[in-house]
């Protein structure tokens, strides 16, 4: 773990994982030993805050790049004359949020990507945080018997094969179409060089190889290990807040309690922007 920083001011937020990145304008291009700096804090805490950034969305997309080319993203339609940066929007009222359940982001792609910089540009005044977890941890804290017995296990990952509800759980709802992809349920980090657990409930079909019962008993255990609030940090957007995560090694969710009605409060919109880079087939 790297300490001697000179350039930025790196805050681990919590034991598990992530770090608050002071003394840093991103809407600068950064020199080369500040944005290795950046880099080193981001390979060692995995998920990286910055507060107060005023971005343009060529800013934005410039920070980005400076990690990797960037992903365009298969389902959904980008900004006009930015097809890079995706808007995640939740209007007033609405009760739920793109990425309400633990996950990693495109599993069902052959190459899924390798992080995300989503950055605030409307916040609810309380709501709405997103958490995230370390699954480099998640694996770390199995026993030698179950790493052993996930070793070279591979799942089937899925687009659309179960929805979320707040009130019902998962319900299979929507049909994957082309986006299928198998990749092994331990992935080892193409930099660290780590093994880390590799989820997604929402978009899971099966291990492959098991009968879906062998399959739920193992995966159901695995997304309520990974889960351990111990392994997570949690993150309250201000406007102009950026996270940034590694999504080879971790997993997030955000946190879709909006009880405005339920509890006399002034529904209100949430909207983020997101720039995503390229990644690799995990092995
Ligand atoms: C995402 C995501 C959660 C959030 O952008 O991939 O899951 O907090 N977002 O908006
Ligand atoms: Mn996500």
């Amino acid at each position: 773990m790297r300490e001697d920083y000179s350039r930025i001011d790196v805050r681990p937020v919590t034991g598990a994982l992530g770090a608050e990145i002071r003394d840093i304008d991103l809407a600068e291009a950064l020199d080369n030993e500040t944005f290795s700096e950046v880099y080193d804090a981001f390979l060692d805490h995995l998920v990286l805050f910055f507060r107060d950034q005023k971005l343009t969305p060529d800013q934005h997309k410039d920070f980005a790049r400076r990690f990797g080319d960037l992903h365009v993203h298969p389902l959904t339609e980008g900004l006009p004359g930015h097809p890079e940066i995706v808007e995640v929007i939740k209007e007033p009222d609405e009760h739920h949020n793109w990425g309400d359940g633990w996950h990693t982001d495109l599993p069902f792609l052959d190459k899924p990507p390798m992080s995300s910089v989503l950055y605030a540009r409307e916040v609810p005044a309380f709501s709405g945080d997103t958490h995230f977890a370390n699954t480099y941890l998640a694996y770390d804290m199995l026993s030698d018997v179950m790493k052993e017995r996930l070793d070279g296990l591979k799942c089937v990952f899925k687009w659309g094969v179960a929805n979320y509800s707040r009130f019902e759980g998962m319900t299979a709802i929507e049909d994957a179409g082309e986006f299928v992809a198998t990749h092994p349920i331990v992935r080892t980090h193409p930099v660290t060089e780590r093994k880390a657990l590799y989820l997604h409930r929402k978009n899971s079909n099966a291990i492959e190889g098991m009968s879906e019962r062998e399959s739920a008993a193992i995966l159901e255990f695995l997304y309520d290990h990974a889960q351990n609030p111990d392994f997570a940090c949690r993150f309250h957007w201000q406007a102009n807040s950026i996270a940034m995560w590694d999504n080879r090694c971790t997993q997030h969710r955000v946190s879709a309690d909006y009880y405005y009605a339920e509890r006399g409060f002034e529904p209100s919109r949430r909207r983020l922007q997101r720039v995503t880079m390229e990644g690799d087939r995990p092995f």
